[in-house]
């Protein structure tokens, strides 16, 4: 399943995103204080394993996508699913839920404050409706297609803006590693053959948390290989809302390479991301 973060009106199929994002909301802050709750002081207990030694799943990633799947389905029970840990369900309607229970695991096995739910409603391929939270922190994220980005703020929203970011040296850079090692050594390479033409890159461990990071300027670009759809869903919509263009190796985003940076850099950036290897 590949994402499209472009399409007009017509492609909603009669279908309201402003309702979606609502549901989505109240879905991901209820999924967000069950997984604050049940963790435990300390490192938490790995449950498994899955691609890698390193790509690990615990007990709470499967029971936060079950509530997940459970509390969006009773409420819209015509809607397919795909979720990161779970089968996915084939639905009737036209939307379907695109949902990472933690996006940022191993942050949450460490306890290092960066670990999200994102939630994310798709019709035909295009995220139309999405919403980031943070479980550490409580900061939140919304989008919907067409109508814009923005960040919670309790009640109130602030809309997003991606800023024009300073030139492609200055540029802060945000990437990610994938599970497993023939993958990894790729991907560092090309991160060396990156690091000398920007200012610096993060490797943060949520790549839902940062595309939202990108969509308010607290990153410049971002690329990552391997970002699957639940990774990428909800996130890459809040980004895209807030002006940031988003690209793959041809075209949109994909498992094979994301980029993101505001339009104003993005063809030099994603030529130079091309050029590096990625
Ligand atoms: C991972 C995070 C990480 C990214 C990996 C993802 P997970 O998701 O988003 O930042 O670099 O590619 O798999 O496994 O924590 O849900
Ligand atoms: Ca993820
Ligand atoms: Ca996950």
């Amino acid at each position: 399943m590949s994402l499209r973060f472009d399409g007009g009106a017509e492609d909603l199929h009669g279908h309201a995103p402003a309702g979606l994002v609502e549901i989505a909301r109240a879905v991901g802050l209820e999924a967000a204080s069950f997984v604050a709750a049940r963790r435990p002081a300390g490192r938490v207990p790995v449950a498994a394993t899955k691609s890698s030694p390193t790509d690990v799943v615990t007990e709470v990633d499967r029971a936060c996508e079950e509530l997940i799947r459970e509390r969006l389905l009773r409420q819209r029970p015509d809607d397919g699913f795909v979720g990161e840990e779970g089968d996915d369900v084939p639905g009737t309607s036209g939307v379907d839920w695109i949902v990472d229970p933690i996006d940022g695991t191993v942050n949450f096995v460490y306890g290092i404050p960066a670990y999200a739910v994102s939630i994310a409603a798709s019709i035909a391929g295009r995220p139309v409706a999405g919403h980031v939270v943070n479980i550490a922190t409580g900061q939140e994220w919304g989008a919907v297609a067409g109508g814009g980005a923005w960040r919670w703020e309790g009640r109130g929203r602030t809309v997003l803006q991606a800023p024009e970011p300073p030139g492609l040296d200055q540029m802060l850079i945000g990437t990610g590693f994938s599970y497993v090692r023939s993958i990894r050594e790729h991907q560092a390479a090309a991160v060396a053959a990156l690091l000398p033409h920007v200012r610096d890159v993060r490797r943060i461990g949520s790549a839902a948390l940062d595309l939202c990071a990108l969509a308010e300027g607290r990153l410049d670009g971002y690329v990552e290989q391997g970002l699957h759809p639940w990774d990428l869903a909800a996130g890459g919509l809040v980004a895209s809302e807030a002006g940031v263009r988003l690209g793959g190796l041809e075209g949109g985003p994909d498992l094979r390479l994301t980029m993101g940076a505001h339009p104003v850099v993005s063809k030099e950036y994603f030529d130079l991301v091309r050029t590096c290897g990625f």
